[in-house]
């Protein structure tokens, strides 16, 4: 079975951390019997200043044809003056909606061995972190109209729209109540209810289409007591489905939640089965140290795990990458966002980090193909 892979390094530590990714992928390639064509393109702050465009259309052909696409990063301090149109953002933007991206699946898990850096008290934690915030990806106030800034009698004004029709809706609360189904069976639909038009439809919706998932507990909050509840007592969560913006602020709440942001996978998707999809870590591309070998590559490489179970039917590839990932993190490595003050830490760099997981692929293969 031969896949066809489109890799979009793009900026700061984007291309460090993913190119241990890929070491991940050759060594699943070679314990798995699966083939992998890579092809690589440009993206974000890398692509404007080679093309004058943070998504060239050689790029999205690329990942039209492709069978999945591992993100790096984007975002480039070289473009802060740019228009917004050409900041590297604008090219994140428009991939997810070129591609139809609607579903962002963003798990948050605390590593038992990684419990003390969360920003949270034990006791908080409870059982500890084991969410996943499906965030509807194309639609909401990142791209409704009219969007712009104006004068009125000499006054300046800016706007933005949120908008969803009853289909968007729809569709990313079936990706919701599927994804609790194989969790929990626990779904947290997050709005604002009390206030916006638009949240009364998605909370209309969400609840006209539980009736197909019966066996999926639904519930519903307001974003700002959700907020709450995370630090509070965040174990009372399984998956939390919310609009763009809202996912946006709550993954990242989520991220602090788990101890670092150089952990979390994400997945973005255009249908609930999965198919073609684009895999990137939560986080940013960090110019600040990028380029120095002192990245976490983890979240790259957990994102290569969901790309392998979700767009390349390889579960238990996924699975063996991410039990990789928790022995090298039991055996005591660490790159430097996840050190401070563990007992036992063994100090590594983002290359030595991918080795090291890349290294027990194929013990772990043996143990999840047994
Ligand atoms: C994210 C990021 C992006 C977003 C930015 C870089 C446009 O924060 O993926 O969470 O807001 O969606
Ligand atoms: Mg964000």
């Amino acid at each position: 079975m031969e896949k066809k892979i489109v890799v979009l390094p793009g900026d700061g530590i984007g291309p460090e951390v993913t190119a241990e990714a890929i070491k991940v992928l050759r060594a699943v390639e070679k314990s798995f019997g699966c083939v992998f064509a890579l092809q690589e393109a440009l993206i974000g702050g890398a692509a404007y200043e080679a093309a004058g465009d943070p998504l060239p259309p050689e790029t999205l052909a690329a990942c039209r044809s492709a069978d999945a696409v591992l993100m790096g990063a984007v975002g480039d301090p070289r473009q802060a003056a740019a228009p917004v149109d050409k900041r590297p953002e604008a090219g994140l933007l428009r991939i997810r909606k070129e591609l139809g991206l609607y579903a962002n699946l963003r798990p948050a898990t605390v590593f038992p061995d990684l419990i003390s850096l969360s920003c949270l008290r034990p006791e908080r934690l409870g059982n500890g972190l084991d969410l996943l915030v499906v965030r509807e990806l194309t639609g909401g106030l990142y791209f409704g109209e009219p969007a712009g800034e104006d004068r009125r009698d000499g006054v300046r004004r800016a706007f933005n729209t949120m908008l969803y029709t009853e289909e968007e809706i729809r569709r990313i609360a079936r990706v919701g109540f599927a994804a609790a189904r194989k969790r929990k069976a626990r779904l947290c639909s997050v709005d604002k209810a009390n206030v916006l038009a638009v949240s009364r439809l998605w909370r209309e919706v969400v609840e006209e289409t539980r009736g197909e998932f019966p066996d999926v507990e639904l519930s519903h909050m307001y974003v700002d007591n959700c907020a709450m509840q995370l630090v509070l007592r965040p174990e009372q969560f399984d998956v939390l489905l919310t609009e763009n913006l809202f996912g946006d602020i709550l993954s990242d709440e989520t991220a602090a939640i788990a101890g670092s942001l150089g952990l979390l996978p994400s997945a973005s998707l255009s249908g609930p089965q999965g198919g073609a999809g684009l895999y990137e870590p939560v986080h940013g591309s960090a110019p600040d140290i990028a380029g120095q070998d002192r990245a976490n590559p983890l979240a790259s490489i957990l994102s290569l795990a969901m790309m392998l179970d979700m767009s390349c039917g390889l579960p238990e590839a996924a699975a063996a990458v991410e039990t990789a990932v928790r022995r090298t993190l039991r055996e005591g490595y660490r790159t430097e966002d996840i050190a401070a003050g563990l007992p036992g830490t063994r100090l590594v760099g983002c290359r030595e980090m991918g080795d090291l997981v890349a290294g027990r692929i194929a013990r772990a293969a043996s143990e999840t193909s047994r």
